[in-house]
C-alpha cells in the first residue's frame, strides 16, 4: 500500500525519503501548489500524511493552504486515513487556534492580542507591557516577529510602509517572555510519543528559527560555518512532556512539535505548535532516536492498521 506525502517544499523532502526507503515504504510524494481534483473520482487507496507548512504563501505556494484543507476534505469524504487530518490544518495556520486549544488545556502560554486589519494595532498595543513583540497568526519561519521596547516604536512601525502584512490579515501582539538560561525548547513528538528535545539558542537565532539543514546557509546558499544553533536537550525529563502529548492526543496532532520558554520568572510558556518540523541534521546525528524515522515507523503502523498489512 502507497503512503503519499501531502505538501509544497520539494527541498525539505529528502530526509524523509530516505527514512521511508530504508523503512521499506512504498510512498510517493503528492506536491499541494497547483493542479485539480475531480470530485466525481475516488482517491487512491492509501495512507496519507500531511505536511501543510504555514508559511507556503512565502515560497509563492499561496494556493497550497486552500489546496490542502480541499483534497483533505476530499479524502475524509472517501474514508482515507490522514495522518495529520483536516484539523491540523487548522492548528498548523493559525497561531490563535494554538493558543487559546492550550490554554483551555491548562497549558501556560504568551498573553496575547490578535488584531485583526490595521486599525486597531496601535490602541491595543497600549494595553500590551513592555517589551512586547509582533507575530503573524499564520506563520513559519518566524514571520513577522519583532521586539518592540516601548509603545512609541510600536506606532511609527505600524504605521509605517515596513509593516509587515500578514497573510491572513491577523496579527498577534504577544508578551516578550524573557528565557531564563537563553535558549527556547522543542519537544518533538511522533504518534503521540516523545521523541526528542532540542534547544535553540534565542540570543544568536533571534526570532528566525528554522532548524532545516535548508535555512542553515547564507545569504549565497552556502553552509554557514557557526556552530549550530540547535542542539540535543539530552536527558530532558520534565512534567511538560506529558502535557503537551495529552494536548497532542486530543487534538489528533500526530506528529507535532512544541516550542517553550523556561521563563525568567519561573513559568513553562508554550507559544508555538509545528505539524511539519523539519529535524535538525546535527540533532539527528546525535540523537536516541530519528525523526524521519520515528514518522516511517508510525506511517508503518497506520498502515497495518488499516489495511492489516503484516
Ligand atoms: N512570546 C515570546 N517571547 C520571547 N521570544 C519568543 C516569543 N515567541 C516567539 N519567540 C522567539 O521567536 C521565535 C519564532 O517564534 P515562533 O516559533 O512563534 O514563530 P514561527 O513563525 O512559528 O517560527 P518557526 O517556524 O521557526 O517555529 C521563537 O523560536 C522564539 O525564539
Ligand atoms: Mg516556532
Amino acid at each position: 500500500m502507497t503512503v503519499y506525502a501531502l505538501h509544497e517544499n520539494p527541498e525539505w523532502f529528502p530526509p524523509f525519503a530516505s527514512a521511508f526507503d530504508t523503512a521499506g515504504l512504498d510512498w510517493q510524494e503528492w506536491l499541494l501548489i497547483t493542479g485539480y481534483i475531480d470530485l466525481d473520482s475516488t482517491p487512491p487507496e492509501g495512507i496519507y500524511w500531511n505536511r501543510l507548512s504555514g508559511s507556503s504563501h512565502t515560497r509563492g505556494h499561496g494556493y497550497s493552504k486552500d489546496y490542502t484543507r480541499a483534497v483533505q476534505d476530499w479524502l475524509q469524504a472517501h474514508g482515507r486515513r490522514v495522518v495529520n487530518g483536516r484539523w491540523v490544518v487548522e492548528m498548523e495556520v493559525s497561531k490563535v487556534r494554538q493558543l487559546t486549544a492550550l490554554k483551555a488545556f491548562g497549558i501556560d502560554v504568551p498573553r496575547t492580542i490578535a488584531v485583526i486589519g490595521r486599525d486597531d494595532l496601535v490602541s491595543r498595543a497600549a494595553e500590551m507591557p513592555v517589551p512586547f513583540i509582533t507575530k503573524h497568526n499564520q506563520g513559519g519561519k518566524g514571520l513577522g516577529v519583532r521586539r518592540f521596547d516601548d509603545l512609541a516604536s510600536f506606532e511609527a512601525y505600524a504605521t509605517s510602509d515596513e509593516f509587515e502584512e500578514p497573510v491572513d490579515g491577523i496579527t498577534l501582539l504577544q508578551e516578550y517572555v524573557q528565557p531564563r538560561d537563553g535558549f527556547i525548547t522543542r519537544i518533538e513528538t511522533v504518534g503521540y510519543e516523545y521523541v526528542y528535545a532540542i534547544t535553540a539558542d534565542a540570543a544568536r537565532g533571534g526570532f528566525q528559527l528554522c532548524p532545516a539543514d535548508a535555512c542553515e546557509v547564507d545569504e549565497f546558499g552556502r553552509p554557514k560555518e557557526a556552530p549550530s544553533l540547535f542542539a540535543l536537550r539530552e536527558g530532558f525529563e520534565h512534567p511538560i512532556i506529558d502535557r503537551v502529548l495529552g494536548f497532542a492526543r486530543k487534538y489528533q496532532l500526530e506528529v507535532a512539535g512544541f516550542e517553550f520558554i523556561e521563563s525568567a520568572d519561573g513559568r513553562i510558556v508554550v507559544y508555538d505548535v509545528n505539524t511539519n518540523t523539519n529535524y535538525n541534521p546535527d540533532v539527528e546525528a546525535v540523537a536516541p532516536k530519528s525523526g524521519p524515522a520515528e514518522i516511517a515507523r508510525y506511517l508503518h503502523h497506520v498502515e497495518s492498521e488499516v489495511y492489516a498489512v503484516t
